[in-house]
């Protein structure tokens, strides 16, 4: 937890409709939402596939919200430009996915983006000790990657406290991504976690996302 910054939110367009996805977004932003969380997957490093960096672009035209782009594909390296020039703020990579983790981080900051690891729930959180000087963002899968709406692990939490005075010393925020919901966000806000990730409990038939939105925060603060 970085001291004296709250928790936010950050909605996962994943599950957002795409044919008015501005609209959508507009409404986070007029709740007062600060980012957007892209999932990016290429059908083989998850089977699920969604998009690459042209819609990352549209997005950037259409809202100044801090983008982070969650890479879920194999060869990352290969579209670390393409996803940072098209606006990414924060790229995520899943370290597996990396020939040189040090190296990848090193580029995606040389590209002048902010740069994170992810842990996938059977992965240790310990992975990344290595590379906590490199990073500026840890971001924790609850469910494992490839589609929304899946079920929180709440083992994923396990080793976190082991962990923390380490990503404090670095100034490493922490992220949440899967299974957070009405039902979930209450019993998490008091164990140091930054943002947390919501697709299908933000954009879903329900309510326009805006109001889903402003309620989770509620729930997160209360
Ligand atoms: C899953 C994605 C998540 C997903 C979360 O692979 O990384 O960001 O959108 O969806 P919910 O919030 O519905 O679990
Ligand atoms: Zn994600």
């Amino acid at each position: 937890m970085i001291p004296g910054t709250p928790p936010k939110i950050s909605p996962s367009v994943l599950s957002a409709d795409f044919s008015r996805l501005g609209e959508q977004i507009n409404s986070i932003v007029a709740a007062g939402g600060e980012v957007l969380h892209l999932d990016v997957m290429d059908g083989h490093y998850v089977p699920n596939l969604t998009f690459g960096p042209l819609v990352v672009k549209a997005i950037r035209k259409m809202t100044d919200l801090e983008l982070e782009a969650h890479l879920m594909i194999s060869n990352p390296d290969k579209y670390l430009e393409s996803f940072i020039s098209a606006g990414a703020d924060v790229v995520l990579v899943h370290p597996s996915t990396c020939e040189s983790v040090a190296d990848t981080l090193k580029a995606i900051k040389s590209l002048g983006s902010k740069a994170g690891l992810v842990v996938n729930p059977d992965e240790k959180l310990e992975l990344v000790v290595p590379y906590l000087d490199q990073m500026d963002q840890l971001l924790i899968m609850s469910v494992f990657p490839g589609f929304g709406g899946q079920s929180f692990i709440p083992s994923v939490l396990n080793d976190l406290a082991q962990l923390r005075p380490l990503l404090e010393d670095n100034d490493v925020l922490v992220e949440i991504d899967g299974g957070i919901n009405q039902q979930t966000i209450g019993s998490l806000n008091q164990i140091g976690i930054d943002r947390f990730v919501a697709g299908s409990a933000v954009f879903n038939a329900s309510a326009p996302p805006g109001e889903n939105y402003i309620n989770l925060l509620a729930l997160l603060n209360g």
